[in-house]
């Protein structure tokens, strides 16, 4: 037997099976009515440059930059938002996100470069594994840059870099907490905070001003309360007022959700995996009660509100400084859309278009519903259809359903709001990256 305990194994997936499952069933059209709204300009976009391509949407990014920054800025003390240059690194993206008053939050070598490069005037650059080459540079630009220390070690290296060249900078330390999973890999953990405050009192070059923590994915704002939480607990008990004095900024991190773009599918949810992995074991099929349901998250008033208010109680009494977040997918999610064309319509079922899923590095569309829309002859209803993408390879699939009245051969698709962890993570498998476009109204 391949647990070691089956009885126990029998009552938990019955356990599984009762529980009630209450996310709602699928329905996005108000994605696609949004995006219809542009339906002229990016058709026009579509006439003007050679199918597929990502299509940059200033306005749109632009909006969702100032929606962020307006609603943090209303409940958070200080507010700073940080755009996080991994979501979506595209010179344009960054450049739109420094004009609206972003510092940015960069995790390499590579990503200092380009954001020293831009009109930046704060970037804070966090992430394991920084070279002595990544100190050195932050060093040369150390009115700019703020160092989120990964660990003890790193804050030797630093340590050492600023001796050498005689230079002082800013840091801060990453923290993580039981709360962390995975994300533990990041950052000290919340209890060896003091020791590294005291230990950075012997590389008087490092100015250790901050504190940051991050956790990708959060649907709500508890993942920040609880961090809030356990900091203003720690910062109460273990540190001196005078040493909490020394905090200028608490830096949040991202991992806000968009609110309403995408879906999941049954065979993800756990017992649709179960379901269907019990049904092909025994070469059946399993019928799911709905197509996909909703990715639900909570709009940003309702993060900032309830992250304000943990700051209120647990840390305001404590320390008075500045908050920072570096918010990714939030707002570059609304940076870019991917268009492609239909080539193919190989029966009422299933099309093939001109762009592959290497244009998002992985079977994206596989495991997160995004409505597809036909710009040609579009509908706020969805017909079932595969579209297959260019790729000689049969995870190459951008969804089965389109918004559509009908679908036919020359027909122009987009793919809404698909700027987060999309271009940058494109990959030259079979075909090459396509370009990037900017959507031009009028
Ligand atoms: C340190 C740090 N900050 C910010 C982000 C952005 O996260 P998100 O795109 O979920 O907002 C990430 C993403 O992994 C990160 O590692």
């Amino acid at each position: 037997m391949i647990v070691r305990d089956l009885d126990r194994t029998r009552e938990q997936l019955a356990r599984l099976l009762d529980e009630a499952h209450t996310d709602e069933a699928g329905n996005l059209s108000e994605v696609a009515a949004q995006i219809l709204k542009q339906r002229a300009d990016l058709l026009a976009a579509a006439a003007r440059h050679e199918t597929p391509f990502y299509l940059f949407d200033r306005p749109g990014f632009r909006e969702a930059l100032r929606q962020f920054a307006q609603v943090f800025g209303s409940h958070l003390p200080q507010h700073r938002p940080f755009y996080a240059v991994k979501s979506n690194h595209h010179p344009w993206v960054v450049q739109e996100a420094v004009a609206q008053g972003y510092g940015l939050d960069v995790s390499s070598g590579r990503e200092l470069h380009q954001a020293l490069h831009s009109a930046a005037q704060q970037i804070v650059f966090s992430g394991p594994a920084k070279s002595i080459a990544d100190h050195e540079l932050a060093l040369q630009h150390a009115d700019r840059v703020i160092i989120n220390l990964d660990s003890h070690g790193e804050l030797a290296r630093l340590g050492a870099a600023t001796e050498r060249s005689g230079r002082a900078i800013r840091a801060g330390v990453r923290i993580c907490t039981q709360h962390h999973g995975a994300w533990s890999k990041f950052g000290i953990p919340l209890s060896e905070l003091g020791s590294l405050w005291r230990a950075a009192q012997r590389h008087p070059l490092v100015q250790l001003v901050g504190i940051q923590s991050h956790l990708s994915w959060n649907r709500d704002a508890l993942p920040y309360e609880r961090l809030i939480a356990d900091l203003g607990h720690y910062l109460g008990s273990e540190f001196s007022a005078e040493e909490r004095a020394t905090i200028q900024f608490i830096d949040l991190g991202g991992g806000f959700r968009p609110h309403r773009l995408e879906g999941y599918f049954p065979w993800d949810h756990p017992v649709g995996t179960l379901a269907r992995t019990a049904a092909e074991h025994f070469g059946e099929s399993t019928e799911f009660a709905h197509d996909y349901y909703l990715k639900d998250s909570v709009p940003l008033l309702s993060y900032a509100e309830r992250i304000g208010a943990a700051i209120a109680t647990h840390l305001a009494p404590l320390v008075h400084c500045a908050y920072y977040t570096e918010p990714g997918r939030v707002v570059s999610t609304h940076s870019m859309h991917i268009l492609l064309r239909v080539v193919d319509r190989k029966s009422d079922g299933l099309v093939i278009v001109d762009g592959g899923i290497n244009m998002v590095g992985w079977e994206r569309y596989l495991h997160i519903y995004c409505p597809v829309v036909n710009l040609t002859h579009p509908a706020l209803t969805e017909i079932p259809v595969r579209i297959g993408g260019s790729l000689c390879d049969c995870e190459d699939v951008w969804g089965s359903r389109c918004y559509a009245e009908r679908i036919e051969e020359g027909d122009v698709l987009i793919v809404p709001y698909q700027g987060a962890y999309t271009f940058c993570v494109a990959q030259n498998f079979i075909r090459s990256i396509p370009p990037v476009h900017e959507l031009t109204s009028g």
